[in-house]
């Protein structure tokens, strides 16, 4: 079976912190597709997100991990890619629930909101959730317009 790939992008601020998730959902037997950066020189957030998120629309990807120092910027870069719908979080009750109620297919972390632990907490919440479907389709296609 083929492992489920997940597109992994960050800007400068969250390199280490992007490099720690994408070690830790290859233990879990995911499949991480890393597009970097790798060099620490600053760069910009809506390139990386825009980035992974055509990963993830194309199909090339299942899913999306993308961070930046709040997870904000990279995520509002994100969500402009059509077919996308990626949330910011902080918790692991949120990032469960983007995927049952939103269908969301990327994540956004913040490297300078959360610490390591939590950050690889909030991962395993996202990828182990899953769409539960019926009312939250109706909501959920709405929002694709
Ligand atoms: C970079 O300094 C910072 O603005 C960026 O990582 C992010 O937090 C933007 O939303």
């Amino acid at each position: 079976m083929n492992k489920t790939r997940i597109a992994l992008s960050s800007d400068h601020a969250a390199i280490d912190l992007r490099q720690a998730v994408a070690k830790h959902i290859a233990t879990l037997g995911f499949e991480p597709v890393d597009i970097g950066p790798t060099t620490p020189e600053s760069t910009h957030y809506p390139l990386h997100g825009k980035a992974a998120a055509e990963l993830v629309v194309s199909g090339d990807c299942d899913l999306g991990i993308i961070l930046c120092g709040t997870g904000q910027g990279i995520m509002m870069a994100a969500n402009k890619v059509d077919g996308i719908r990626c949330g910011v979080c902080s918790d692991t009750f949120s990032a469960a629930m983007i995927r049952q109620h939103n269908n969301a297919n990327m994540l956004s972390i913040g490297a300078r909101v959360v610490g390591e632990g939590v950050a690889l907490e909030i991962v395993d919440a996202f990828l182990k959730a899953e769409f539960e479907g019926g009312r939250h389709a109706t909501r959920v296609d709405m929002i694709e317009g």
